[in-house]
């Protein structure tokens, strides 16, 4: 009974205690740095998946439940002090002055919407369980990406309950306060944020949750705007991300018709400061939990208020990455003489990017599930991803395409394995072929030429990421076709 009386009852108490509801990639992370600079906070991170949390609460930290730099020495030093993991969303949600969403909010792929829309059930759910089980005042702060105008529903959920389930009154404020974190640099990004972004019409609640910040994050980084704008810079913002990686990806394929290296136009548009140089970088094609699902949101937004001009704009940033990938796939089977079929190629990198363990998205399985549609046998290597993953990520494919093949080709679909390690190169033996799908920085070490000497002749090396050292690819014998390089082509 204290902690209600302790709950901010009068609004203006401070937080003491948040629950974030959602233990992933970015409740995870983000929860972490809250407690290590707010320790007289307490941190108090739920999901209902107990598998999850158990890899939280390990003990050996190369088993937290995702891979990110930096935060195991954050989680060895807060967690068990302020920072708790834990399936119980009802003792948690009870105590909270502070509830953070983060679940996940995958692409709705059935009923209004399918293919485009967020599905919003789980935002749904945990208004339903916050409604029941809050005390006094609670301050909700959407954390997941979502729609606009999501804050709106979780708002009506909330209101719509007076008191909670032992009828004790109960009141809310809802905000918005997206996250920028990028995978891989999550720790440095919130502990450097270009800004921090909250979203609502209460502003006591946003001094509240920016006083949070405020902890590490300078005062001209944390931006009001009311709750529309927030939600929608967010997805935004990823648009606009997402639209310069497809841009530049897109100039890859006139690169490789002409004899311009992508490399040298990306450098030389980046000096100019109205573009700059970041986010220029072409690859296998863009991946990840976030881009493909926030620019559909966009387009559905777009299409519903009858706006399809805006509409087919965005969505064409998702439609040429999808190309894009279709067209790697496309060249490694061309010029390994037409044909994958029984070939062994080996496969560096499965995660969507270098530095994560996350795989949602990566151009990895698309190129890997049409080169096994070729028939290729792929021997794939990623150091943090694991072979239940690849599992997981490639066979629904498997099924379906195996439909497909014997229909089209009538002959035997390939087939994969999976390595532990490349550290004595055997994985190499025998292979037509090397594909760098991922930029982990061992991928740039590797002794080309001990490899091509395991390898069949002639052998090839397909540079997706443009992290292979090309003269010494050369010097060893090996046939290179990089990303972007006209004058490989
Ligand atoms: C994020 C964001 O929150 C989302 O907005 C963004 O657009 C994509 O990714 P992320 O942390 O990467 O989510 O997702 P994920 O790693 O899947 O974590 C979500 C967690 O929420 C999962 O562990 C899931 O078990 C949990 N969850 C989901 C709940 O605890 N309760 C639910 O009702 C639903
Ligand atoms: C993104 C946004 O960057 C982040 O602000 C947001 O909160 C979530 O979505 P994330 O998906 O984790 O983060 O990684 P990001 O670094 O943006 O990379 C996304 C994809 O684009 C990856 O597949 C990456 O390899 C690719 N990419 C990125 C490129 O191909 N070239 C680049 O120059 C940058």
């Amino acid at each position: 009974m204290d902690e209600v009386v302790h709950k901010l009852k009068n609004k203006s108490t401070e937080v003491k205690n948040i629950c974030c509801i959602g233990a992933g990639y970015v409740g995870g992370p983000t929860m972490a740095v809250i407690a290590k600079h707010c320790p007289e906070i307490e941190v108090n991170v739920v999901d209902i998946n107990e598998n999850r949390i158990n890899s939280w609460n390990e003990i050996n930290l190369n088993n937290l439940p995702i891979f990110e730099p930096g935060l195991d020495l954050i989680i060895d030093n807060v967690r068990g002090k302020n920072l708790h993991f834990s399936t119980d969303v009802k003792a948690a949600v009870m105590q909270a002055d502070l509830i953070f969403i983060a679940v996940n909010t995958p692409t709705k792929l059935k009923g209004i919407g399918a293919g485009q829309a967020s599905d919003l059930r789980w935002i749904e759910s945990c208004a339903r369980e916050i409604s029941e089980y809050a005390r006094g005042h609670t301050i909700v702060v959407e954390k997941s990406t979502l729609p606009v105008r999501t804050a709106e529903v979780i708002e009506n959920i909330l209101n719509s309950a007076e008191t909670n389930s032992k009828r004790e009154e109960i009141s809310f404020d809802v905000l918005s306060n997206p996250e920028f974190l990028a995978e891989g640099t999550a720790i440095k990004d919130l502990e450097n944020p270009d800004r921090v972004l909250i979203g609502g019409d209460n502003k006591n609640a946003m001094i509240e949750l920016s006083k949070i910040y405020r902890a590490w994050v300078p005062e001209e980084k944390i931006l009001f705007t009311n709750i529309w704008s927030s939600e929608l810079a967010k997805l935004t913002s990823n648009a606009f991300l997402a639209q310069r990686i497809s841009s530049i990806n897109s100039i890859t394929a006139i690169c490789e018709v002409t004899s311009a290296d992508v490399r040298e136009v990306s450098r030389a548009i980046g000096k100019d400061t109205r573009i700059g140089s970041k986010f220029l970088d072409s690859g296998p094609g863009l991946g990840g939990s976030c881009f493909k699902k926030d620019i559909l949101n966009l387009v559905y937004i777009a299409e519903y208020f009858g706006l399809s001009e805006v509409a087919n704009f965005w969505e064409s940033v998702v439609k040429i990455n999808s190309w894009h990938q279709q067209r790697i796939s496309e060249i490694v089977v061309k010029k390994l003489f037409g044909s994958v079929s029984n070939k062994k190629l080996v496969i560096l990198g499965f995660a969507f990017k270098a530095n994560t363990n996350d795989t949602r998205e990566s151009a990895a399985i698309t190129i890997c599930k049409n080169l096994l549609n070729e028939g290729a046998n792929l021997l794939i290597y990623d150091p943090k991803v694991t072979a239940s993953q690849i599992e997981n990520d490639l066979k629904t494919n498997q099924t379906k395409s195996a439909e497909n093949y014997k229909s089209s080709l009538n002959e035997k679909l390939g087939s994969w394995e999976y390595s532990k390690s490349i550290n004595n190169l055997e994985i190499f033996n025998n292979a037509y072929a090397v594909l760098v799908l991922t930029e982990w920085e061992e991928f740039r070490k590797l002794n080309w030429m001990t490899i091509s000497k395991k390898m069949t002749p002639p052998a090839w090396v397909f540079d997706s990421r443009s992290i292979i050292n090309t003269e010494e690819v050369k010097d060893a014998g090996l046939r290179l076709w990089r990303i972007g390089d006209g004058l490989e082509n």
